[in-house]
């Protein structure tokens, strides 16, 4: 199972996921809030038999309480490089993200960002410096705690989501809607549906931002492309946002180093703009 302090961090971080204070697991598991505070703090392990009720509580597998894994696989593509101590997406923000800012000159006070498929945080950590108030959508369980040791090594605010990009419905209207190398993961019979949310929970002059895979004969897939993830075609991304201001569009083909083998990806990138019709 690990070492008792990765336990305790993975709980705590599980239980502020599904927002219960400690009190509340407690009352629920029927013992005393110092008792989690300990098992948080990995200074003791709850009883065995409080493990399955613990796991429904915080709504994963007694496996993935125990090990940070499912027997079935991880939850997450990535989660096993984001559980090394090492940022594997870096801490630079993209380029795309330093556009954004360029158009918004400044102009961030107050305003809501959502970062789709956030990954470790670096552009939602970039973006809570510079202004905005970010919520970042991960699936994965290593990953969301990435994001919040960045957030708090940064001394930034970011609002992490747990939660599958797929079928989630947005709680919040936004003022950007953002995604950076995640929106492959959408299963090209859901795009319609989830683009038309994203356009919907953004506020009028608002913008939304991609960056995407396109399939291109002569790249070859990258070493870690997935049986979940999808490209899309040349100008998929435009066409989505057909009705909308396009500010940025471009198509380009960039390198990787993902996996640790380099490799190249064709990329769409678009910042566009919701303009009342
Ligand atoms: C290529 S990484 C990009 C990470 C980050 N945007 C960046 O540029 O550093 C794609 C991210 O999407 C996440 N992801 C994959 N499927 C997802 C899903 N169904 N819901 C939410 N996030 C997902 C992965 O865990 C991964 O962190």
């Amino acid at each position: 199972m690990g070492h008792p302090n990765e336990f305790g961090r993975r709980i705590a971080a599980l239980r502020k996921d599904k927002g219960y204070t400690q009190e509340k697991i407690s009352a629920l598991l029927n013992v005393t809030p110092q008792a989690i505070s300990k098992w948080e703090q990995g200074n003791a392990l709850p009883d065995t038999l409080l493990l399955p009720l613990l796991a429904r509580l915080l709504r994963v597998s007694i496996d993935y309480l125990l090990t940070g894994e499912n027997s079935a696989g991880p939850i997450g593509p990535y989660d096993g490089e984001y559980r090394k101590e090492e940022y594997y997406w870096g801490m630079q923000p993209s380029e795309l993200a330093g556009q954004i800012m360029e158009l918004m000159r400044g102009d961030t006070g107050g305003k809501r960002l959502l970062d789709i498929g956030s990954g470790e945080g670096r552009d939602a950590v970039y973006f809570a410096k510079c202004g905005f108030q970010v919520d970042a959508l991960e699936i994965s369980f290593p990953g969301v705690e990435k994001i919040r040791r960045y957030s708090q090594l940064a001394g930034q605010q970011v609002n992490v989501l747990r939660a599958d990009m797929i079928g989630c419905e947005l709680p919040e209207t936004y003022d950007v809607i953002y995604s950076h190398g995640s929106l492959q993961f959408l299963p090209p019979d859901q795009r319609q549906k989830h683009f038309a949310q994203y356009k919907q929970r953004t506020k009028l002059g608002g913008l939304n931002a991609h960056l995407i895979f396109v399939e291109k004969p002569f790249i070859k897939k990258a070493p870690d492309w997935e049986k979940n993830e999808f490209f899309y075609q040349s100008g998929d991304l435009a066409g989505y946002y057909h009705d909308w201001e396009i500010l940025q569009w471009a198509e380009s083909i960039v390198d990787c180093n993902s996996a640790g083998i380099p490799h190249r990806h064709a990329v769409n990138r678009i910042i566009a703009r919701k303009i009342e019709a």
